[in-house]
């Protein structure tokens, strides 16, 4: 045990070396002993090259992390990445981010790694979200829910920075029931969440209307409108179904506001309030003050996992604004959406999908138009079944892109990165990375914030050959075909993070874990 431990902070310690100190050229070297170089490929600019070159690098970097090994290395230390207050202490929040447009694949995640951890919390957006997890070939959707709820023995909390729609949050919880789960006594709602209503719902759907072609491509799940009552002070939150005379009061004033604001929207007040008093009772046994709870949790030491949902560029503040969800679904959302330090978080897990989608509208540099059988938007829109969990709609397609990886990865530091559905790439003679943004024919240093920029830049790609092997048994990187490997090394190297899991098909089990190593909060 005790060697295990010392070799994987070694081995840890020799990736932080190897990160900071190569850069754009670096090489990640797996010590693991089990590592057969024999089979994997080397991580080069051209993927194709085996020159004496590249392999002098590799040695060269090899000895480097012996170096540091031994202790006596001169590459970058750990003091480069981001640390954890809490480091040594053993305890820290680990989070689950969405990396790129959602839908990237946290939910399968969450669900894996909460299987270790005693509270699962979400913290921000509402039921727009749409988390699909398959077990033992049974497919569970989550939109309120924290996918860890499979986990028997945890803790789920729904944060005080969701917005709940509590219709379709019991309804999710009696599902639970339908399909031997039990949730008794383990599933806790925000005192401070804010309530979406039904006229929430009906106002997201006449915006759009309104909107006409100018349309956002909204889930109507009311979420713009249930954090706009927020902003404007005259929301209603869980916790006001505690004191009923005061929710009749503030509903009737919100539900007006909203029928004078929209000329034509009816809400039947009395049928309303009628529904919300009869499942008062049911709500206020699960209300809680989550912020005391997770805080009290992490003091016990119990370990916290939170699921972030949506995604880096459908942040209102980074994301492509306005075609954005009205949340911080970045790291920033965990402290104002749970209620903790950032002192305590540790593990900040990106999820990528080995390509790119994204549904609504907003701009999107590297899709690919998928209108004829066996060009690759296709491909990726039917073998990925790239169809929405929440509504449905078909996801724009497109290959993977980089600058917008760099872009989310500055914003949250992640310390590991999740690469999904790269089983999906299979099949596809060359695959292509968006390597960088030209604008009017200078190459972009940063994310533009203006989306008449960004729908105009023009994408450099770079192109690697692609593999035909089934992945979906491979259980190692090192089993992985060559050319795979190649793609996943040269993605790491791009955006410059480990890539500690790698997703091949959609069931818990069909992933690669590359273990501690190859996570920089460890
Ligand atoms: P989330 O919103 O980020 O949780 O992602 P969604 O659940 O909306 O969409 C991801 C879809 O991809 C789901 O249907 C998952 O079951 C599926 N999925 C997740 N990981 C993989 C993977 O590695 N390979 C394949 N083929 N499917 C995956
Ligand atoms: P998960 O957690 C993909 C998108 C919508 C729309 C925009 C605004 O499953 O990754 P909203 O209803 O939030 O006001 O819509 O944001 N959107 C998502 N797209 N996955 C999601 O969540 C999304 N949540 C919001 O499609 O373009
Ligand atoms: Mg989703």
């Amino acid at each position: 045990m005790f060697s295990r431990v010392f070799a994987s902070k070694h081995a840890s310690r020799a990736l932080l070396g190897a990160t900071g100190a190569v850069g754009a050229g670096m090489v990640y070297t797996n010590l693991n002993p089990q590592f057969t170089e024999r089979n994997v490929a080397a991580c080069d600019a051209d993927p194709n090259s085996q020159t004496v070159l590249g392999l002098l690098q590799n040695i060269s970097q090899k000895v480097s992390n012996i170096e540091i090994l031994l202790g006596g290395g001169s590459g970058t230390t750990s003091s480069n990445f981001p640390s954890t207050a809490v480091a040594g202490s053993g305890k820290g929040i680990d989070i689950v981010l969405g990396a790129q447009w959602g839908d990237e694949g946290k939910g399968k995640l969450v669900d894996i790694l909460s299987q270790e951890y005693d509270v699962c919390a979400r913290v921000a957006g509402g039921s727009n979200a749409g988390h699909t997890i398959v077990v033992d070939g049974v497919k569970y959707k989550f939109h309120l829910l924290p996918s860890g709820i499979l986990n028997d023995k945890a803790l789920c909390i729904v944060g005080n920075g969701v917005v709940v729609h509590l219709p379709s949050f019991l309804n999710e919880l009696d599902s639970l029931g339908g399909n031997g789960i039990s949730y008794n006594g383990r599933v806790f709602v925000s005192d401070r969440a804010h309530l979406v209503f039904d006229f929430h719902q009906a106002v997201d759907g006449k915006q759009e209307d309104r909107l006409g072609r100018h349309k956002l491509g909204t889930t109507k799940k009311g979420i713009g409108p249930a954090y706009s009552s927020k902003i404007q002070r005259n929301g209603l939150r869980v916790g006001d179904l505690q004191d009923y005379d005061y929710f009749e009061r503030r509903f009737r004033e919100l539900a007006d506001h909203h029928m004078r604001s929209y000329p034509g929207l009816e809400i039947n007040v009395e049928e309303q309030l009628a529904y919300y008093k009869s499942i008062a009772p049911r709500v206020q046994e699960i209300t809680i003050d989550t912020i005391a709870l997770c805080n009290q949790q992490f003091e016990d030491g119990k370990k916290i996992l939170v699921e972030g949902a949506n995604a880096a560029m459908l942040d209102i503040d980074f994301g492509t604004y306005p075609f954005v969800t009205s949340s911080n679904p970045s790291v920033g959302s965990v402290l104002t959406g749970l209620g903790v330090s950032p002192r305590k978080l540790r593990g900040i897990y990106g999820t990528v999908k080995a390509y790119c989608t994204r549904v609504g509208q907003g701009p999107f540099p590297t899709e690919l138009p998928i209108t004829t059988k066996g060009d690759a938007g296709m491909h990726l829109s039917q073998v990925g079944a790239e169809y929405g969990t929440t509504t449905g709609r078909a996801r724009r397609c497109g290959w993977l892109d980089i600058p917008q990886l760099k872009y989310s990865t500055m914003i949250n530091g992640y310390t590991a990165v999740n690469l999904t559905k790269i089983d999906v790439l299979t099949g596809l003679e060359q695959v292509k990375i968006g390597k960088a943004y030209r604008y009017k024919g200078k190459y972009l240093s940063s994310m533009p914030a203006s989306l008449e920029v960004l729908g105009n830049v023009e994408v450099e790609y770079e192109t690697l050959p692609g593999w035909t092997e089934d992945i979906s048994q491979c259980r190692t990187f090192e089993e992985l075909p060559l050319n795979c490997q190649r793609y996943i090394l040269r993605v790491q190297e791009l955006i410059g993070v480990p890539i500690r899991w790698i997703g091949v098909g959609p069931n818990r089990l069909d992933v690669i874990d590359r273990g501690v190593g190859w996570d920089l909060s460890e």
